[in-house]
């Protein structure tokens, strides 16, 4: 078996640049490794990772590594691989299996290499590493104390395989922790898609209708940054609840098929697949740009653009031009893939610090108790969550009041009224 396979390994000096700048914006991740180094949890365990090989990924990776695990990591999309990233950890002695711009095969080799490597807890995004292990290794299920997924397209995937009742091994949830899904999927994915719309296109957000798809966590940070930067948003939705909540927060909401016409920017954040579809395209103005932040790249149905078009043109990186019959051109970023990382460096490492510290004191969490735990999803416990936030508002030099005996019994009573 191959120790790695990365792009280029003479990218290991870049990557380690990167890789120090994420740790000084890392504070409770750093500081999680700083312990994990003198009490090694980890000290002879396998960990099988399968995340975005990004900055923010390496420091994670080498917290669990200070902690004694031996780590081997593959990429979580074909497309959102640093190289310079990947070389440094592969330098380091971690087993990468990672580069951008897999194709299909690739991408599953390396999980393969990932699955080989005979991981006991498994680190994944999107829950493709843990599918596999369902589909073609059943001979390991017990072998996996506890997996941990990063991503709600994946607690929804692994949800969906505990109801079937062919989960083989405990999962924790790390979406569902408030630390994470407040933050990461809210601030992070709200700056970092803009972000990626604009190192991609570099068109002015001011005055561009944007329409976001999906009023979710990811959708409601979209939304938000994209009207700091002066756009009118439109807000897409199924569920009357989001629906509701988009428009008292000031959104226009309306079905996809009128906001078709109006869009210059469409932005899909649902998890949901065919969600921008022919019917839509061809309503579109001319120039209009697509984009996706969602997991997978279905939201946007790429066939019924291939299909639609009679050719199609690189304009430049990450800006893919679709022509249609009647002269009109519509852009697709990324190839449909996550925006933020495929055309940007992906969540600031700030965020990343809070998601990653879960998913590190998750790993924790299964050494200690994972033989209580059945085949279930679980949520991040609450003291968990709770670490990661008092961390979180120590690093930022933050304090807050704390109930006193009186008011905790206060809120414990029912017997108090007007
Ligand atoms: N780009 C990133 O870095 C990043 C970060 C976090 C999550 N994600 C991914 O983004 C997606 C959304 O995550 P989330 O946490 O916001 O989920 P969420 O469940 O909070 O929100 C999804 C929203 O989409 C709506 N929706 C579903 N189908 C729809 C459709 N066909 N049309 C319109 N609206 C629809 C749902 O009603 C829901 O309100 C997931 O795939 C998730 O894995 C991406």
């Amino acid at each position: 078996m191959e120790d790695y396979r990365v792009a280029d390994i003479g990218l290991a000096g870049e990557g380690e640049k990167l890789i120090r700048w994420a740790e000084a914006h890392m504070p409770v991740l750093m500081k999680i490794r700083g312990r994990f180094s003198d009490e090694r949890p980890f000290e002879g365990i396998r960990i099988g990772c399968c995340l975005h090989v990004t900055k923010e990924t390496a420091v994670l990776i080498r917290t669990l590594v200070a902690g004694g695990a031996e780590v081997a990591l593959c990429g979580s999309n074909p497309l959102s691989t640093n190289d310079a990233v990947a070389a440094a950890l592969a330098e380091g002695g971690v087993h990468v299996f990672a580069w951008r711009g897999q194709s299909r095969d690739d991408y599953y080799w390396c999980i393969e290499q990932v699955i080989g490597h005979g991981p006991s807890l498994v680190h994944d995004d999107g829950a493709d590493l843990i599918a596999t292990i369902h589909e073609r290794h059943g001979g390991l299920l017990d072998r996996i104390t506890c997996g941990f997924e990063e991503t709600t397209t994946g607690v929804l995937r692994l949800k969906a395989m505990e109801e079937e009742g062919v989960l083989g091994f405990p999962i924790i949830a790390v979406n569902e922790a408030r630390t994470k899904r407040l933050f990461d999927n809210r601030y992070g994915t709200g700056q970092s898609v803009v972000d990626g719309i604009m190192r991609a296109t570099s068109v002015l957000l001011a005055g561009k209708t944007v329409v976001v798809c999906g009023y979710g966590w990811c959708g409601r940070g979209i939304a938000m940054r994209a009207r700091g930067l002066g756009a009118r948003v439109v807000v897409c939705e199924v569920d009357p609840v989001k629906a509701l909540e988009a428009v008292m927060d000031g959104y226009r909401v309306m079905p996809l098929s009128e906001a078709a016409r109006l869009g210059d920017i469409f932005i899909t954040a649902t998890g949901c697949e065919k969600v921008i579809r022919r019917e839509h395209m061809e309503l579109m103005k001319d120039g209009a740009i697509l984009a996706n932040a969602g997991h997978f790249n279905v939201e946007i149905w790429i066939p019924d653009l291939e299909e639609l078009a009679v050719g199609k043109e690189q304009v430049k990186p990450c800006v893919e031009a679709y022509l249609l019959p009647d002269g009109r051109k519509l852009y697709l970023l990324g190839e449909g893939r996550l925006v933020n990382l495929v055309c940007a460096d992906g969540h600031p490492p700030d965020v990343m610090d809070m998601s990653f510290s879960n998913q590190a004191l998750c790993a924790e969490y299964a050494i200690k108790h994972g033989g209580e735990l059945e085949p279930r999803v679980y949520l991040v416990p609450e003291e968990v969550d709770m670490a990661v936030a008092k961390l979180k508002l120590e690093a930022l030099g933050v304090r807050i009041d704390e109930l006193t005996p009186e008011q905790e019994a206060y809120l414990a009573s029912w017997r108090l009224g007007t």
